[in-house]
């Protein structure tokens, strides 16, 4: 049962409650108007102390799609934060007014906090370079609805692979699925954080190869997930104009990969794939997008038990 549960990193699911999410979203998607009323009465608050365009407009929308409302913030500067209060006084203050919350924070572990002082459930919606549970949802789904499945396939993550946190969840939870090949395309000080190698692919025994150039492995791809090199993590600027463009996906590139890969990103990109590439049949982020809000509405519904 996931009734009352919250959902701070994807092991919080087990692969039944994953499933049954994933087959709600397609439902939504197949008749969408039966699901109009399904949070009546119901508010979601989104607690954003960093700054989202798709992760917190996805869940507005999600829960403004399911008959319910929203209230929240998009920025600590205009919370109670500003003044001193903890995210363990926030949380308790906002479980008067809500009934389910969405959480972003910049510290790794703020969701966690919260979700430990709250009775009602508190999604985390990425904290900081650590995970983003609901961005790997909205990846499941899109390569479950493009490709049919969640096995038996290669996937190369490319990019900053060190801070970015829907990295690490999506290995997270491919890792539970069969046959699945991970390729690791990143510079040397961008590679996956020990925690996620020795922990999830050297434990379990997964088959993974870190490399540096993305124009080497392309044609061994049946997915590519690209991403940015997550600026607002470096400590030192001139580090990441060194690596901000160690990765450009351009249709020359694209010239070896096989005609049925997908391309994803969780977005924002910057230059990371060219406006070009758009306009191939390939493409899937904008749809990956659409799935965020989709699977949020599944999500949500399965959190507060609605039928
Ligand atoms: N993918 C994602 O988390 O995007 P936002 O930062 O815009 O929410």
């Amino acid at each position: 049962m996931l009734k009352g549960k919250s959902l701070i990193e994807p092991m919080d699911l087990s692969l039944e409650e994953l499933n049954e999410i994933l087959c709600l979203a397609d439902e939504i998607i197949e008749n969408p108007t039966a699901y109009a009323d399904a949070c009546k009465g119901k508010i979601l608050a989104t607690l954003f102390y960093e700054p989202s365009t798709r992760t917190r407009l996805s869940f507005e929308a999600a829960m403004l799609r399911l008959g319910g409302n929203v209230m929240g913030f998009s920025s600590a500067d205009t919370s109670s934060a500003t003044k001193g209060e903890s995210v363990a006084d926030t949380i308790r203050t906002i479980a008067c007014y809500a009934d389910i919350v969405a959480m972003r924070h910049p510290k790794e572990g703020a969701p966690l906090v919260a979700a430990m002082k709250s009775n009602i459930p508190v999604i985390n919606a990425g904290d900081g370079g650590h995970q983003h549970p609901t961005q790997t949802l909205s990846d499941l789904l899109t390569i479950k609805t493009l490709k049919g499945k969640l096995n038996d396939f290669t996937i190369g993550i490319c990019g900053d692979l060190k801070f970015g946190r829907t990295v690490h969840s999506l290995i997270k939870a491919l890792s539970r699925y069969e046959n699945i090949k991970f390729i690791l395309i990143s510079p040397e000080e961008l590679r996956v954080p020990e925690y996620i190698r020795e922990e999830i692919l050297i434990k379990k025994a997964i088959d993974y190869l870190e490399v540096e150039r993305l124009e080497d492995i392309i044609q061994e791809l049946d997915v590519l997930y690209m991403t940015r090199v997550q600026k607002e993590r470096f400590f030192n600027e001139a580090d990441y104009i060194r690596l901000k463009d160690s990765y450009i996906l351009d249709s020359s590139k694209l010239e070896k990969a096989k005609e049925d890969m997908i391309i994803m990103h969780p977005l924002p990109r910057v230059n990371e794939i060219s406006v070009e590439v758009d306009n191939d049949p390939r493409a899937a982020y904008f749809r990956q997008t659409k799935c965020g809000m989709y699977v949020r509405m599944a999500l949500i519904m399965k959190l507060l038990g609605v039928e």
